[in-house]
């Protein structure tokens, strides 16, 4: 479980987060959503550590992240980011080795190359394992990275806008990994995700925030509603049912 307490960050006056209590439970899928600006990326980069609290606590399976030494973070989750940063001369299997770095300390062994391997597969990347990331389209890089921190074999997967840039081929399947990983794996995965569709039909729990504040929390049937969902975006969102499944419209 990640249990953050008092959270706050930026300037006193103007704070980007601010007095942030929040659960997010193992093996399920969390949704984290809001408005841009909200302050998702910060409370991801917060959880990850690339960024340090002003004040409150993160605790992540007991851990307090505060005291937790890297070696034991990049153990414990791995994090793709909202922007790539791409150094073009890495090829798609060197990126994904990456991820074992925690494992391998850069020596692959038997057990790396397979997890690689499995990286590649589970993740569409057939292929293009030699391709230099420059040499890709926007969602095939951004899969080489979710597969690269899949390969870092954590309880925790953060992804920031895993959808951004996939088809709905890839973004379908994307979600059905990830939820198959939260039921086989028990992996606790928190997406940064925009589409309320995606949110509300492979997630299991949903963190609002507004402003920098949560707006709401909980399992996601119960906590988001057509109402608060009205209200966070200012836009009116309507939860109807097909097929027995919601459906979240919005467009007009
Ligand atoms: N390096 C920075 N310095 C100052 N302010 C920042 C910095 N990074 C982000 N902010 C501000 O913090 C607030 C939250 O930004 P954040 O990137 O967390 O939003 P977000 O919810 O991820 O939005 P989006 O949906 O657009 O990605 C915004 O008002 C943003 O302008
Ligand atoms: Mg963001």
């Amino acid at each position: 479980m990640i249990e953050i307490s008092g959270l706050s960050y930026g300037p006193a006056l103007q704070p980007i987060l601010h007095g942030i209590d929040a659960t997010l439970p193992p093996g399920r899928i969390t949704a984290l959503i809001g408005p841009n600006g909200a302050g998702k990326s910060t409370l991801l980069k917060l959880i990850a550590r690339q960024l340090a609290a002003g004040s409150g606590s993160i605790r992540l399976d007991g851990l307090d992240l505060a005291q937790a030494n890297p070696a034991q973070l990049a153990r414990c989750m791995a994090v793709v980011a909202q922007h790539l940063d791409v150094a073009s001369r890495v090829r798609v299997r060197e990126l994904i080795g990456f991820g074992r770095w925690p494992h391998s300390q850069g020596r692959l062994g038997p057990e790396d190359h397979a997890a690689v391997e499995n990286a590649v597969v589970l993740f569409g990347l057939d292929g293009l394992e030699q391709r230099f990331l420059d040499e890709l389209s926007g969602g095939q890089r951004q899969r080489a990275f979710i597969a690269m921190a899949y390969a870092q074999d954590t309880d925790w997967l953060l992804l920031d806008e895993p959808l951004n840039n996939l088809d709905l081929h890839h973004a379908r399947n994307l979600m059905a990994q990830l939820r198959h990983l939260a039921e086989t794996q028990d992996k606790g995965i928190v997406i940064v995700v925009h589409d309320l569709n995606y949110a509300i039909s492979w997630s299991d729990h949903v963190v609002a925030l507004q402003d920098g504040q949560v707006a709401f929390q909980g399992p996601v049937a119960e906590a988001a509603t057509a109402e608060r969902l009205s209200a966070l975006y200012q836009t009116p969102v309507a939860i109807t049912h097909l097929g027995g499944k919601p459906f979240v419209q919005y467009h007009r």
